[in-house]
């Protein structure tokens, strides 16, 4: 099969140059600027298409590597053109085959989005890190097993996600991911209420997170828990509570009881009624006030 790219980008990049160590045809690039279509051309050793039409006749694959906001629309123009028999894929997360690539069926077409479960921002170096990476396909199902085999066939990890769970799996991905992050800048924020300045406190948070990272690498999520919840200590619980706003105590609860469901895998035989109690009177609590504002 051989394979183009639509969009000179960090996955364009990394897929392609990818795709060409595993052995795979790749025809080239064509992109919003010819610079950018030159580049991703030079590093993979492929061909630069000035025209979108010359890069659809070369290839039998299209990868429409793009900001998800420019898919469909770009997605219609070609179309506009003989498409049939042709496998188009995008990489979004958060966009479904179906939503990218409309009524692709009736062209005699197949739509399949292909998302890698990795933060790409170094486009030259990213396809060597792509070993651990899980890929998940989603999209026309009378492709979709051969899809999976060829991309499973140059060593992806490949999961198949059903359309009906596209949002929910990559709200998943962006929770890991983003909203660790969120995660960080209150803690942040937290110390520096504390006296520490903002790069103090992000230099004393990176052996915490990175070390915590490092162990639920090694170990997982279960063996990873340490701390107050773990330990079934309601009291330091509490005082967490005091020195937090209402809505800050709000996202300590509902992760604590989240925890709480990892904290009863790790220690089966310890009792955490009194802690599942009180998280579940403070969420009660919360609600009251809502629906009272
Ligand atoms: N980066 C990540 O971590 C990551 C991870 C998983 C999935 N994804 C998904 O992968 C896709 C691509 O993301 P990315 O990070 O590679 O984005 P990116 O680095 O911003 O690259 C997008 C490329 O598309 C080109 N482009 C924009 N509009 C175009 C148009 N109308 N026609 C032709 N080319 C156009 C841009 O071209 P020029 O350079 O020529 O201006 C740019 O090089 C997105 O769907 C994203 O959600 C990204």
């Amino acid at each position: 099969m051989r394979i183009g790219f639509i969009g000179a980008g960090k996955v364009g990049f990394t897929l392609g140059k990818y795709f060409r160590e595993h052995g795979i045809e790749v025809t080239g690039y064509y992109s919003r600027s010819i610079q950018s279509a030159s580049e991703a051309a030079e590093f993979t050793a492929t061909n630069v298409y000035t025209r979108r039409d010359d890069l659809l006749a070369a290839s039998d694959v299209l990868f429409f590597t793009l900001p998800d906001k420019e898919i469909e629309s770009v997605y219609r123009q070609v179309s506009q053109l003989s498409i049939r028999g042709k496998i188009f894929c995008h990489c979004s997360g958060a966009l479904s085959a179906q939503d990218a690539f409309p009524n692709i069926d009736d062209f005699s077409a197949t739509g399949f989005s292909v998302h890698p479960l990795f933060a790409v921002s170094d486009k030259y170096n990213a396809y060597r890190e792509l070993a651990d990476v899980f890929f998940t396909l989603e999209g026309s199902t009378e492709k979709l097993a051969f899809m999976q085999t060829w991309l499973q066939g140059i060593d992806l990890q490949v999961r198949i996600v059903p359309t009906a769970v596209k949002v929910k799996y990559h709200c998943a991905a962006a929770l890991a991911s983003n909203y660790v992050l969120g995660l960080l800048q209150l803690s942040q924020n937290l110390l520096t209420e504390c006296g520490f300045s903002p790069d103090e406190a992000e230099k004393a948070l990176k052996p915490l997170f990175c070390g915590n990272a490092e162990h639920f690498r090694e170990c997982g999520l279960t063996a990873s828990l340490t701390g107050p919840l773990e330990r079934g200590d309601l009291s330091t619980l509490q005082h967490h509570l005091t020195c937090l706003t209402p809505a800050q105590r709000q996202l300590y609860v509902l992760l604590a009881k989240e925890l709480l469901q990892t904290a009863k895998e790790k220690h089966p035989q310890r009792n955490y009624t009194s802690i599942a109690r009180f998280l579940e009177a403070q969420l009660v609590n919360a609600s009251l006030s809502c629906a009272k504002g």
